[in-house]
């Protein structure tokens, strides 16, 4: 299985997080001498034979065919009732069963079986950089979209995450109209959460883990809430940026504060819990997915990734599938594994894949040396103690000479001398232990005050962290000269100011050099990811229980947290999509991807190219998608690219897939190929991505595209494609006359290569009418003739 990992370094995932990995490892071990492992069953439920008066009771038959031949009957019913976790039956049809792979094996034989999956863990996709500061969006401070300009009332947003602390301020329900009679979802109960913890905000909340015990053992009841309320406080962020109702005065630690508020603050939330302290399974994921669309949700936010293997065994990809064709539509974070190319997670073209960017907001923060250099870096630190601006602290650093270990390796647990550091400015390197956590280690040692350096992996992106002592972050290059002064100096001394808010940053936005790129792995013609949305230092709502920097030993409790991740860009673009379908009920998820897609704007706020902090250069398609979304455009996109759930499962057809893997997503058999595509850049996608094959006699490909219109009834439109090296580049027709609304109008485009160029092309084509413009972004990609 060609996967990439997203294992994100070590630094980028909460103390809590690691360490219950580890423990969840530890556990796993100790099992294995039973040897039975979750799989994911796939059924096609039109094979059930009469004899069964329900698919469950197929379903158990069917596992009972496979295991434990020599019992009796009585103990194989009450062993079956173990064995069978999960029954799927709406977005996914199937179960979840404990099995031997011996079982396994034998199950995949079995009539109606249609696939089986292992059980797979899942990340939340944030890099905690907990701080301080009541940091809106952007889109939120500069534009107006309140009540006025949509009711969206009764939207549904499902979010797929580690709960909610529904005593946050941003869900209440003040305004907010009676739970709409067609939804059918419910508030479980558990520690820590009554019915009355629901509200017409917080209308659903769902416990799934089954699949977790079943890999790692019983939920540990001090680390965990067995309830929808969250321990760790990442769902509640999401949540509340997706839906949270405006607080007035939100802040972190008393810094600047601001109104927080979710992006569809009238929507309605449903929590469906998946993650636990020690991690996300995908049998847990599915069920809630299925649960989710039976329930009744219109949109799903899963800030949620794993690695990325094909369409069919990803089950994440599947079960998002099942939703689009129930109409939902599913947003999910790329991941943060950037810049590394390739690297993007949840890449199917019925999820729309967000990437993570900048606001015009810092935290600047100063280091002041004793020879008079001034260098600015970043921090969120605020607290009792502060050290003092007219005063010169001594300054060490114990790495940088060739004696000294991994420079990253400084810093951690057990590292620092206390007669080294005491009364001191510690320099650090970032990795391999949490940013926060570097700081604690200094503190304890008797350290005044930290001064974190970047190494050439991060190069000078600037993380911004609520620490526990006075510490500031510093870029790469700016580190080196500071680590220099120290190295030449044996009386080294700084100070460190921390400045609070500055707004208005330019350039911004730029993507954020942890975001994951591109090219997708599995499918050249489908670009991704599909947007970036704001991802870096999101102030939003917190757990009650866990403090601002996820750190055990800090004790501190605040009502806001800012985050990084595209965990934190995903739900953004949730809450964005909750508008648009509560504008216009009747769109499809497809129809909604694309307003959010063409309505992009792909510059920054000096009109320059959108830039990439991890090279400072301009960002490509692969780093962007179509672009930053742009809300307001959002809601009146003028044309759509609408596609049919027959069309992803065209699209799938082109893929190479095996019946057997196909008939994954075509459920009871129902959906076969009517090979409609030439080729997978036929689906009508928002984005174009052309790939000349390495035949050297293909120096022409035509794609096509139908366009519906959603703006006035007569609308013309013309197109504008901007110039490409290596192709000429044809439109036909070039002009679009619509004479009724939802009119649907096609047109294809011929790419003519003249020269192989060893590097993709990228540009865009846009369709204007005067008032719209409907931009789509082009990739080309010349693959070497052998
Ligand atoms: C936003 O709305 C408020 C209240 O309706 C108004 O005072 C303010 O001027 C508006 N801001 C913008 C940028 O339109
Ligand atoms: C090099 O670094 C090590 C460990 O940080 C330190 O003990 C040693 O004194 C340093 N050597 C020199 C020549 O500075
Ligand atoms: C659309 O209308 C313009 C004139 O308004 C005309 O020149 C053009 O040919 C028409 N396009 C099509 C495809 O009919």
């Amino acid at each position: 299985m060609a996967k990439h990992p997203i294992i994100t370094p070590m630094e980028k995932m909460s103390f809590i997080l690691t360490f219950c990995f580890l423990l969840s490892f530890i556990v796993l071990s100790s099992n294995a001498e039973f040897a039975k492992k979750t799989y994911i069953i796939q059924m096609d439920n039109s094979a059930k034979p009469d004899i069964f008066s329900n698919h469950q009771e197929w379903y158990t038959s069917k596992v009972k065919s496979v295991v434990y031949k020599s019992l009796e009957a009585d103990e194989i019913d009450n062993n079956i009732e173990d064995r069978i976790i999960y029954n799927y039956n709406t977005a996914f049809q199937g179960m979840a069963a404990k099995l031997s792979q011996e079982e396994a094996k034998k199950l995949e034989n079995e009539d109606g079986v249609v696939a089986i999956f292992p059980d797979t863990k899942y990340q939340l996709h944030t890099t905690r950089s907990p701080s301080f500061l009541g940091l809106e969006p952007i889109i939120q401070t500069k534009n107006n979209f309140s009540k006025k300009l949509v009711d969206d009332h009764d939207v549904i947003v499902g979010v797929l995450d580690t709960g909610v602390w529904p005593e946050s301020e941003s869900f209440s329900d003040i305004g907010m109209k009676p739970v709409p009679s067609h939804w059918k979802g419910a508030c479980e109960t558990g520690r820590g959460f009554r019915k009355h913890h629901c509200n017409n905000k917080i209308i659903g909340a769902r416990i799934f883990y089954h699949g977790y015990e079943a890999a790692t053992g019983k939920i540990d009841e001090q680390a965990d809430f067995k309830s929808p309320r969250d321990q760790d406080g990442h769902g509640t962020h999401t949540a509340a940026t997706v839906a949270g109702s405006p607080v007035h005065g939100a802040n972190l630690l008393g810094y600047a504060s601001g109104t927080a508020r979710g992006m569809a603050p009238n929507a309605r939330i449903a929590a469906y819990k998946v993650c636990w302290s020690g991690g996300c399974f995908s049998s847990d994921i599915l069920s809630a997915v299925d649960r989710a669309v039976a329930d009744g949700v219109n949109v799903l936010s899963i800030s949620l990734g794993g690695g990325v293997s094909s369409y069919y065994r990803d089950s994440l990809s599947v079960a998002s599938f099942g939703a689009m064709e129930k109409g939902v539509f599913v947003s999910c974070s790329a991941g943060n594994a950037g810049p590394d190319p390739v690297s993007l997670t949840n890449v199917s073209p019925w999820i729309t894949t967000v990437g993570a960017s900048t606001m015009d907001r810092d935290f600047p923060a100063d280091v002041s040396l004793g020879n008079g250099r001034k260098i600015t870096g970043t921090s969120l630190y605020k607290g009792k103690t502060m050290l003092s601006v007219n005063k010169q602290y001594p300054l060490v650093y114990m790495g940088g000479n060739s004696t000294s270990p991994d420079p990253r390796s400084l810093c951690l647990e057990g590292t620092l001398d206390r007669r080294a550091v005491a009364g001191k400015i510690v320099i650090c390197d970032r990795g391999i232990s949490p940013r926060v956590q570097k700081g604690q280690v200094v503190k304890s040692a008797g350290g005044v005050g930290m001064i974190l350096t970047n190494t050439a992996a991060n190069g000078e992106e600037l993380v911004a962290d609520c620490h526990l002592l006075p510490a500031i972050a510093i870029g790469e290059k700016e580190g080196k000269e500071i680590k220099q002064y120290v190295l030449t100096n044996k009386k080294a001394t700084a100070t460190l100011a921390f400045l609070n808010t500055r707004l208005g940053i330019t350039p911004s936005p730029i993507v954020a050099a942890f975001s994951s790129r591109g090219p997708n792995f599995l499918t050249l013609e489908i670009l991704k990811p599909d947007i970036v949305a704001p991802g870096v230092n999101i102030l939003a709502a917190w757990s009650g229980v866990t403090g601002p920097s996820s750190l055990p030993t800090d004790r501190r409790r605040v009502k806001f947290n800012i985050l990084s991740g595209t965990s934190m860009s995903c739900p953004h673009v949730s809450g964005i999509a909750a508008m648009i379908k509560s504008k216009h009920p009747e769109w499809s998820p497809a129809a909604i991807k694309s307003a959010i897609m063409t309505t992009a704007y792909v510059h920054d706020n000096t009109i320059k190219p959108l830039k990439d902090a991890s090279s400072d250069e301009p960002s490509t398609p692969y780093d962007h998608g179509a672009g930053h979304i742009n809300p307001r455009k959002a809601l009146e996109p003028g044309l759509v690219y609408d596609i049919k759930p027959q069309d992803y499962f065209e699209f799938l057809c082109t893929q190479k897939l095996t019946p057997t893997e196909l008939g994954v997503f075509a459920k009871n058999s129902k959906r076969v190929c009517r090979n409609t595509f030439a080729s997978a850049g036929d689906l009508n996608y928002p984005a174009i991505s052309v790939v000349f094959p390495e035949k050297a006699s293909t120096s022409e490909m035509t794609i096509h595209r139908t366009v519906t219109n959603v703006g006035p009834d007569v609308s013309k439109y013309h197109v504008i494609v901007t110039p490409f090296k290596g192709s000429v580049v044809k439109v036909e027709p070039d002009t679009l006359n619509f004479t009724r609304k939802y009119e649907k109008l096609s047109y294809k485009v011929t790419f003519k290569a003249t020269t192989r160029l060893s590097e993709p092309e990228f540009g865009g084509l846009v369709w204007k009418d005067g008032v719209h413009k409907v931009r789509s972004p082009i990739v080309i990609t010349y693959l070497p003739p052998i």
